[in-house]
């Protein structure tokens, strides 16, 4: 009855997670969640006023497609004073989040059959999103020595005469890992040289410990035109049930989304997009606050991964996941179900057992993985880290 390219696309693991916990806890059952990608954090003050005030001033009607002048020029002013990045109201788009504003640029750019590379580990949604609108996910493999972290060599054996874009996901969900300038700049120029569009999801931008972030498009001026930038306000100010992303691009790819979006939905809500002015124009303290609250439960979490020599971190400089291999447990874990795979096995025992929810790594193609959120109380953290360690020691 439906579409070969819809019965190919496999329901997001992360969502049936989230309604697994919801499942329990409505049995009562007390339950850790760390599996999610949201902040736990409210939304700025500065957003919600700004909200009401648009209900109130009756700011309720259609916009332009391409999204409120007001919020494109705040936007325009981040990249600047942020980023070091130009740019004109004519190049930005903003959607109904950054997944939005990926899927308008997938169709945007792909015909039937073209491929995209994505580097694993990947987030869940991007190969599915390439296969939605017909293209091909290439799905390249990176290395622990290089902090799963995409090399030239890596990129240059994936390239094919199909290949239309490169997508880089910095910092990276569900590693945490942060892309130097110095190891950024040879793999999109590589990229740019083999006539590739790069999509620069950057949607962790803020939420980076470093403080040394690059955005790809200031690399050079000749990247900046083949890099659509995607970036947007639910993670960095706690705004995940506005819906609100944004593109960055040069005007003639603007134009295009503008012309998808318009069709598709015609621009995120009003109300939204105002919230995200107040947001962008007077949140930052706010925002800055739970960078610095998600810096500590980080670390407190690594120091008690610490104490067990067998879970591999990787390392996380920015984001608010832990990655982690625990593939020397793959041996004592007794498969209950011969068609699952060890990351989804363990997790699901862990949720059983101690009442903890995690990721299983399968979900972003490494399944000797597993993804813990600490974007949650820092007890609850703490304790999550606990229970995982002690439930894989009692293996
Ligand atoms: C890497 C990455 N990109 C994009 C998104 C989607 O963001 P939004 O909620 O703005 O659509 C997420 C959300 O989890 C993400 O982790």
């Amino acid at each position: 009855m439906f579409s070969e390219k819809i019965s190919s696309i496999t329901p997001s693991m992360t969502i049936s997670i989230s309604t697994k916990v919801a499942e329990l806890r409505s049995q009562g059952e007390n339950i850790i969640n760390l599996s999610i990608g949201e902040p736990d954090f409210l939304t700025p003050k500065s957003a919600k006023d700004k909200a009401n005030w648009a209900i109130d001033n009756d700011k309720t009607k259609y916009d332009k497609a391409a999204g409120l002048l007001e919020l494109r020029e705040a936007i325009c002013k981040k990249l600047k004073d942020e980023n070091g990045l130009t740019y004109s109201t004519s190049q930005i788009i903003i959607s109904s989040g950054a997944k939005h504003s990926i899927t308008n640029t997938l169709l945007a750019f792909l015909n039937q059959g073209d491929e995209v590379i994505i580097p694993k580990p990947y987030w869940t949604s991007y190969p599915e999103m390439v296969k939605l609108v017909g293209g091909v996910p290439i799905l390249v493999d990176t290395k622990p020595e290089n902090n799963y972290k995409l090399t030239v060599d890596e990129l240059a054996s994936a390239i094919t005469p199909h290949t239309k874009l490169l997508l880089i996901n910095n910092p990276s969900n569900p590693a945490g890992t942060v892309y130097t300038k110095d190891e950024l700049t040879p793999i999109v120029n590589y990229a740019i040289e083999h006539n590739l569009f790069i999509l620069a999801d950057e949607i962790y931008e803020r939420i980076c410990y470093t403080g040394e972030f690059t955005s790809i498009a200031s690399i050079s001026e000749e990247v900046k035109k083949k890099t659509i930038l995607v970036n947007g306000l639910s993670k960095s100010a706690a705004m995940t049930g506005w819906r609100l992303g944004y593109v960055a691009c040069e005007e003639e790819i603007a134009k295009t989304l503008s012309k998808i979006q318009g069709h598709l939905v015609s621009h995120p809500s009003t109300i939204s997009q105002w919230a995200g002015l107040g947001a962008l124009e007077d949140g930052h303290e706010e925002m800055q606050d739970m960078i610095v609250q998600y810096k500590k439960r980080r670390d407190e979490a690594i120091k008690l991964l610490n104490t067990n020599d067998k879970i591999k971190l990787v390392y996380p400089d920015g984001a608010f996941y832990l990655f982690m291999d625990v593939s020397a447990y793959k041996d004592k874990l007794q498969l209950n179900s011969s068609n699952s795979s060890y990351s989804i096995e363990l997790c699901n025992q862990l949720l059983e057992k101690e009442k903890v929810a995690l990721v299983p790594g399968a979900a972003f193609g490494m399944d000797d993985f597993i993804r813990m959120s600490y974007a949650a109380d820092i007890e609850d953290v703490k304790e999550g880290v606990r229970r995982l360690i002690s439930f894989l020691d009692s293996l």
